[in-house]
C-alpha cells in the first residue's frame, strides 16, 4: 500500500492549480506519485483521481495507456526494448531473447533483487538506429548481444 505523502499531495495540489481544468495536470502527477514510489500505486491512483475530480478508472486508463508509467513496482533499471516494425527487420526478437536468458526473465517481468524490469515496447522513435533500447531514460541502439552485455556490465 503506497498513498501519496503529504509533499507529493501538496506538490499536486500546487501544479494542478495552475491550468484552468484539473485533469491538465495529470500526467505530470503521475510522475510525481511514480517518483516517490517507484511505481503508481492503485491508492496514489485513486487520490489524485480524487484531487483532480475525476473516476479512478480515467486515471487507471491513462496509466495502462503509457509504458512510461508502472503499476507494479519496478526494477532500478527499467529495460524497454522495441520490437516494433524497423527494429524486429534488424533481429530484435534475437535482442530480447538475449535479455531473457542473460537477465532470467520474461518481458513484464523483474528480477527477484530488483535491480531491472524487462519490457516489450511498441516504437521508441529511433528506427534509423535499430534495433533500440531505453534503460531508464538512456537510448541505446544498433544493439549487438555483444553490445548489450557490455552496457549492462557497466550499470552498477
Ligand atoms: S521501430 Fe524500433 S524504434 Fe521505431
Amino acid at each position: 500500500m503506497r498513498e501519496l505523502s503529504p509533499s507529493a499531495r501538496l506538490r499536486i495540489e500546487e501544479l494542478s492549480a495552475r491550468y484552468p481544468h484539473k485533469r491538465s495536470a495529470l500526467i505530470p502527477s503521475l510522475q510525481i506519485a511514480q517518483r516517490e514510489a517507484g511505481y503508481v500505486s492503485e491508492e496514489a491512483m485513486v487520490e489524485i483521481a480524487r484531487l483532480m475530480d475525476l473516476s479512478p478508472n480515467e486515471v487507471r486508463e491513462v496509466v495502462s495507456f503509457y509504458s512510461l508509467l508502472h503499476q507494479q513496482p519496478s526494477g532500478r533499471y527499467v529495460i524497454r526494448v522495441c520490437t516494433n516494425i524497423s527494429c524486429q527487420l534488424c533481429d530484435a526478437e534475437g535482442i530480447l531473447h538475449h535479455l531473457r536468458c542473460r537477465l532470467g526473465i520474461a518481458p513484464g517481468e523483474t528480477t527477484p533483487d530488483m535491480k531491472y524490469t524487462l519490457l516489450e515496447v511498441e516504437c521508441l522513435g529511433s528506427c534509423g538506429t535499430s534495433p533500440v533500447m531505453q534503460i531508464n531514460n538512456d537510448y541505446h541502439d544498433n544493439l549487438t548481444p555483444e553490445k548489450i552485455d557490455h552496457i549492462l556490465d557497466g550499470l552498477q
